[in-house]
């Protein structure tokens, strides 16, 4: 098993999951007081992606750096910072060390940050652990690892839709363990692995925010393969699914499939501290 890239989703990643006017930057702020980060505070992100994360914190100025496996998705943060220098010429141009490479072999010296920060990614890494212990390397001896999510508060069809779909594939005769990823990490998984490793942790639950989704864009997340999830399944296992996966969407939620779903959201962060 090998990480799971996000080159195939460069083109929409910013449009199916960024955040709403407004909530980059509030979390950005709540990364921070989680961190009790000063203007001095080295931040690593691993799996930075095109960041979503990162930008609000690189334009605020902190040293940041930050590793992916793709590098198409970071050439979408290197674009937004270029253009964030064009749009603001009375502000030093923002800095951020960006190397493409794999979090388990992380090119840095040891403790040279202070906060190492991960946003959905170690669920894509088979060897999660290798990366939480290269992040502990590269972490100072008082360093904080923040491992974050954005989850649901409130479900609805979007949860409907996938339970339908992992039935589907079942039904197909489709391991929905190999879908699951067993062996990737869950969140429990993350938490007892840093304890064991003598860090203490707490988990904050800093920003919320107001979505909403229509039952047929939670379908088409997953019938336009833009969810990671559908991109491990054979194509003719795929297909097959995505074609009853629409008949029985269509068929429960009727004239409804349009109507959007007010739900709410909300970043966690998992916060492991090293010298407490
Ligand atoms: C779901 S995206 C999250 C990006 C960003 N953290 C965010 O929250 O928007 C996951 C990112 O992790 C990257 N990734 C996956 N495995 C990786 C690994 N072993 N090392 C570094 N990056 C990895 C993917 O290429 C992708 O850009």
């Amino acid at each position: 098993m090998s990480s799971i890239s996000f080159d195939r989703a460069t083109g929409y990643y910013d449009a199916t999951r960024g955040y709403p006017p407004g909530v980059a930057e509030r979390v950005g702020e709540a990364i921070v007081a989680a961190a009790g980060a000063t203007a001095a505070t080295r931040f690593l992100e691993l799996g930075i992606g095109t960041g979503r994360i990162a930008f609000p914190l690189i334009v605020r100025g902190y040293p940041y750096a930050g590793i992916d496996i793709s590098e198409p998705m970071m050439a979408q943060l290197r674009a937004k910072l270029a253009a964030y220098a064009v749009a603001h010429p009375d502000q030093p141009p923002p800095q951020a060390d960006l190397r493409v490479g794999d979090s388990t072999q992380l090119p840095y010296p040891d403790a040279s940050f202070d906060v190492v920060l991960s946003v959905h990614v170690l669920h894509l890494i088979p060897n999660w652990r290798a990366a939480l212990d290269e992040a502990l390397r590269v972490l100072t001896p008082e360093g904080v690892y923040l491992n974050g999510n954005d989850d649901a508060v409130t479900l609805g069809s979007h949860q409907t839709v996938q339970r339908t779909w992992f039935a589907i594939l079942k039904r197909l005769g489709y391991d929905t363990g190999a879908l699951s990823m067993a062996g990737y990490a869950t969140w429990n998984e993350i938490d007892q692995y840093l304890q064991a490793r003598g860090l203490a942790t707490d988990v904050i639950r800093p920003v919320t925010w107001p979505t909403s989704e229509t039952p047929r864009q939670a379908l088409e997340f997953i019938t336009q393969r833009l969810w990671s999830r559908t991109w491990v399944i054979p194509d003719d296992i795929f297909t097959a699914s995505a074609q009853q996966l629409t008949a029985e969407v269509t068929a429960r939620y009727g004239d409804q499939i349009d109507t959007p779903e007010a739900r709410e959201r909300q970043f966690v962060l998992l916060r492991a501290r090293k010298g407490a």
